[in-house]
């Protein structure tokens, strides 16, 4: 199996933060510059930047752009001004609590300095890359424990890999962790509509990571599951309230209820900084809704007649007595083994 690349997503290069353009995979390996706060909030909001944990790293790299935009050392003139860019960092994406918390982190800094913003995102940066090797640890030895039959079939929803995260990533970093272990037959790849993060993104990753994988439409999923070929779902999340429930791509509370249907544990991977605990119901979280376009066109061809309007959330909330167990860096959080 060979080694994928082991740098992080984002880095900060000569005032510049440097990222893979993600909306260019799987065709072209772009590279973009990101020089102003304006460069990052579109970088996050055409997806060029995505996954919770990466989204929340660019908004921290973004404030430190912006401190040194506005504030010259041993000054605290233009502190409001980084505040007010840091506002609408955190806006560029309501659901994935990552961003927010990240850009207030980076923020807390402020009063000491650009240096010190900048030390505050890269060491967020270099933090994320321990706790997705925790996480996956514990997450393995979650599947292990629920999973006696092995090799595994699993099934993954969205991207949350190496392009997520600052690392391996969480639930396909896990999933990269158990096929390096000889423990994986085949991954199932939902195609994630409308914007394709399973089609383009995870399969790319499995196919550099030489893990053997199918691509189907997310509806193929239940079908999959019902045809036993599902042993074990994992997923990552935007969000998690206090109670469990869980905000991820649209799609996963399908594929939770299918998987409880079906008896199939669905192990939910996502680190401390997705939780937030001022909320306990899932139906308070945010949803981002996004363009009709991305659902009435496929690619630059309308595949609806004109004038159609979408139903376009970004994200859904499974609730968390249909999650057998989330994983963090600091071991399984909440199994709830609804199906005991
Ligand atoms: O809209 P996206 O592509 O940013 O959505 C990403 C997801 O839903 C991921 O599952 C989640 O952010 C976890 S990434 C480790």
């Amino acid at each position: 199996m060979s080694k994928p690349s082991d740098q992080p997503s984002l880095r900060w290069e000569d005032h510049t933060i440097v990222t893979l353009d993600q909306r260019a995979l799987p065709h072209e390996r772009l590279l973009l510059r990101l020089d102003t706060v304006d460069d990052v909030i579109t970088a996050v909001t055409t997806l060029a930047v995505r996954g919770a944990p990466s989204i929340g790293l660019a908004g921290a790299l973004g404030v430190a752009l912006s401190a040194y935009a506005h504030c010259s050392p041993g000054s605290t003139g233009g502190q409001q001004a980084v505040r007010a860019d840091a506002q609408r960092l955190a806006a560029a994406r309501p659901t994935a609590v990552n961003l927010a918390w990240a850009v207030d982190r980076a923020l807390g800094r402020l009063a000491d300095g650009p240096d010190a913003v900048l030390a505050e995102a890269t060491a967020m940066i270099e933090e994320d890359r321990e706790v997705n090797r925790q996480m996956v640890a514990h997450a393995v030895q979650a599947v292990r424990d629920r999973c006696p039959q092995r090799p595994l079939r699993l099934l993954t929803h969205c991207n949350t890999g190496r392009l997520a995260t600052a690392a391996v990533g969480t639930a396909l970093g896990t999933i990269l962790a158990l096929a390096d272990a000889g423990e994986v037959t085949e991954v199932l790849v939902d195609e994630t509509r409308p914007l394709l993060q399973g089609a383009r993104l995870t399969a790319w990753e499995l196919a550099e990571a030489g893990v053997p994988h199918r691509v189907c439409v997310d509806s193929a999923a239940a079908a999959a599951m019902r045809q036993g070929l599902v042993d074990c779902v994992l997923v990552g999340a935007d969000r998690i309230t206090a109670r469990g429930d869980v905000a991820n791509k649209i799609g996963t509370y399908g594929l939770a209820i299918a998987a409880a249907h079906h008896d199939i544990p669905f192990i939910v991977v996502a680190p401390e900084s997705s939780w937030d605990r001022s909320l306990a119901d899932g139906r308070d979280i945010v949803i981002e809704e996004r363009a009709a376009d991305e659902v009435t066109s496929f690619g630059a061809v309308r595949t609806t007649p004109r004038g159609t309007r979408a139903y376009n959330p970004a994200f859904d909330v499974t609730p968390a007595s249909l999650i057998t167990a989330i994983v963090s860096e600091h071991g399984v959080h909440h199994a709830s083994e609804v199906r005991t």
